[in-house]
């Protein structure tokens, strides 16, 4: 088993990662107030591959869980799921220092992180992530929320787990797509921070990622270190903590467009990652031939890396101005000089129209 710790403004958690269940015995004693109560958040498919083994391993902890199920999907990341979790809480007589703990993957994390941090002005939160996206990424970093039908992520909460336990074993129930979509945010940190982790992700089966169950939780470890470095030294998006934006940029839009349906979340950023270094070539800011080498090792893993077709450089630039986090009227793009080295653009619709158009050839697929 790793472990590391991350800091937050609200206190420092403990980040695990180990190949199989059982483990933690780590457990603050704080969260066995409320006679060991605590509150599961999972979701049906979630609760039908493992819900049977985290139950029974959170009785032998001394817990006495709650068990309370969203459906799976993105479907489920709503204002009324909240509310009517918060109510069942209360109907299962869950107080102020009653824990809830989100297993399953960053839908079920972000759901769960956002219902501890309301309900009853805040409770403590535990991440038990189940996706290998969730494990690398949305587990650590304290951002919680839900969607709404104007677009994602638009109500939320800064909130920081107690702990977060990352267990490999349950990835191997995990379809190959969504092996993928973990591996594109893994490629991402290679190219942000972690050079190593570019040839690690080719080593990763998507279709069978614990073929070497120790080799799946050193990368886990590795990727999530990265993330958790980047947000302890900006927990509340001020700055640095856009590095992690590389490839989600161009990725939103090209999410954004195509209704969110069609392509994972994963996917778009794999297209992003190679569109944004082909602006960063066009630029003179990356190397010739990184957009290339990119995308080969995406195709690898089975990740696409093109723009589709019947997506122009126009209408993404229009969808890429919707992005929430854009400010004023230039937009950051982050591209890579070198890899571990990222680098911040800055550009207007305009220089983005123009430079896209150059880059097109290698980006669009026609
Ligand atoms: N809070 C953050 O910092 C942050 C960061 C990145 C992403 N996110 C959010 O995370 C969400 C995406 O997370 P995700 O990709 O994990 O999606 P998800 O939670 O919807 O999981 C994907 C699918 O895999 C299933 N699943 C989960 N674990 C499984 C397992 N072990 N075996 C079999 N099936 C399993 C789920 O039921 C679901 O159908 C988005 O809503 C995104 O906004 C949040
Ligand atoms: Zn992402």
């Amino acid at each position: 088993m790793s472990r590391f710790v991350v800091s937050a403004s609200t206190g420092s958690y403990p980040v695990f990662v180990q190949s199989d269940v059982p483990g933690i015995k780590e457990i603050p004693e704080h969260l066995f107030a409320n006679d060991g109560r605590i509150i599961l958040i999972t979701d049906e498919r979630v609760a039908g591959f493992h819900g049977a083994t985290i139950e029974k391993h959170l009785v032998g902890l001394g817990f006495h869980p709650v068990v309370l199920t969203v459906p799976a999907g993105e479907r489920a990341k709503k204002p009324n799921t909240v509310i009517r979790l918060c109510r069942e809480m209360l109907q299962h007589g869950a107080q102020r220092g009653t824990p809830v703990c989100g297993f399953g993957g960053g839908v079920v994390g972000d759901i769960a992180g956002f219902v501890a941090s309301i309900y009853m002005r805040g409770v403590p939160l535990l991440h038990i992530p189940t996706t290998l996206l969730a494990q690398v990424d949305s587990s650590v970093g304290g951002k919680t929320g839900v969607d709404l039908p104007e677009g994602k992520n638009l109500i939320g909460t800064f909130w920081a787990p107690s702990f977060v336990w990352s267990c490999t074993s349950f990835l191997s129930s995990l379809p190959a797509r969504r092996v993928r979509e973990g591996l594109s945010e893994a490629l991402k940190y290679g190219y942000i921070a972690r050079p190593d982790l570019l040839d690690r992700c080719l080593q990763i089966p998507p279709r069978s990622p614990n073929e070497d169950p120790d080799r799946l939780s050193n990368f886990v470890f590795d990727c999530i270190s990265v993330k958790a470095d980047v947000v302890t030294k900006d927990e509340h998006e001020k700055g640095l903590r856009e590095i992690l934006n590389f490839g989600h940029t161009i990725g939103h839009g090209i999410e954004r467009i195509m209704g969110y349906r069609k392509i994972t979340h994963g996917e778009a950023v794999a297209i992003g990652m190679v569109a944004e270094l082909a602006l960063g070539e066009v630029l003179g800011v990356s190397p010739k031939g990184i957009a290339q080498d990119a995308s080969e090792r995406l195709s690898r893993i089975g990740l696409p890396t093109m723009i589709p077709s019947g997506i122009d450089a126009q209408t993404l630039v229009e969808a890429v101005s919707h992005d929430k986090k854009n400010v004023g009227k230039k937009r950051t793009i982050i591209t890579i000089s070198t890899p571990g080295t990222p680098e911040r653009i800055q550009l207007t619709d305009r220089e983005l129209l123009k430079n896209l158009n150059l880059a097109q050839c290698a980006v669009i697929n026609r």
